[in-house]
């Protein structure tokens, strides 16, 4: 192997992202996402101290109110509290809500170097919860959230590394080749320094495990249902998108995408012309 080869083992990639990372300063999950996640574990979760958590900022908020009240989560209705969201959305939905105007507000803080960004992991995020409305229902918010932090560490390698700007808009799509492209240049890749990442804001096990392979299209017999199924939720959302934007026929147009797609379908017992349904569905959901 050569010296700029991407090893088989992810040691490496994790050590060199922790340095990124160091480097950066990027900091830990915010206090209230903290106390609302604590909140969350009590059995019966107050609404009102909910309410009162979020609404200290008035920013926040607002901006939390605004997507609330977007076709994203409410089916029309206008919401003018943050206590009306939440008894409408319901707590699960909520925490999901309050995660990405959290999530949006911190990368913004940093800059967004490529201004697609944000909007490929919302589009994405979207995409993930509706698929995984359709074949894996009790992993919604979980796949939403994967969706939205999917690709976070492409946002944070440019803070340690200018050049690698360049390579950005390469790591969206679902493009098997990036992993080896990015080892080369900063030894490790945006799936590693973005599971630290979201590590660090508290993500669960499985959807780390997922953003750390979604380049890859090879499985481990030793995941759990869950991390498997929210990586074939992920790259079924990407090659999806990949249509839509391609404004194509056809599904997946390069190898070894097309043996995914046929993974993924056998996963989720679904064909190619179902998709295609869900396709039209995803394409008219106004983002
Ligand atoms: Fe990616
Ligand atoms: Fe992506």
């Amino acid at each position: 192997m050569t010296d700029s080869a991407e090893p088989n083992s992810t040691d490496s990639r994790i050590e060199n992202a922790k340095n990124i990372l160091a480097k950066v300063n990027v900091k830990a999950q915010p206090k209230v996402l903290i106390e609302l996640n604590r909140l969350a574990r009590s059995e019966d979760v107050s609404f009102d101290l909910v309410a009162d958590l979020v609404s200290q900022d008035v920013g926040m908020s607002a901006k939390l109110l605004k997507l609330a009240s977007s076709p994203v989560y409410s089916k029309g209705q206008k919401f003018g509290s943050v206590q009306e969201a939440l008894m409408a959305i319901g707590f699960e939905e909520f925490k999901t809500c309050f995660m990405s105007v959290t999530l949006e507000d911190f990368l913004g803080s940093m800059g967004y170097p490529y201004k697609g960004f944000w909007d490929h992991s919302r589009r994405i995020a979207i995409y993930c919860r509706e698929i995984a409305k359709k074949f894996a229902k009790r992993y919604v918010n979980n796949a939403y959230t994967l969706g939205l932090f999917h690709d976070v560490g492409a946002v944070l390698i440019p803070l340690y590394n200018k050049a690698y700007v360049e390579h950005i808009h390469r790591t969206l799509p679902l493009y098997f080749g990036i992993t080896e492209l990015e080892y080369k240049m900063v030894k490790t890749n945006h799936c590693a320094v973005g599971e630290l990442f979201g590590q660090t804001w508290g993500l669960s096990p499985a959807i780390l495990t997922a953003m750390r392979y979604h380049h890859k299209p090879e499985n481990d017999t030793k995941w759990t249902k869950e991390t498997t199924t929210l990586k074939a939720v992920l790259q079924l959302a990407e090659l999806i998108n990949d249509k839509i934007e391609r404004d194509s026929d056809e599904f997946a147009s390069f190898s070894p995408a097309k043996d995914t797609f046929a993974w993924i379908c056998e996963y989720f017992e679904t064909t190619p012309s179902h998709l295609s349904e869900l396709e039209r569905h995803l394409s008219s959901l106004e983002k």
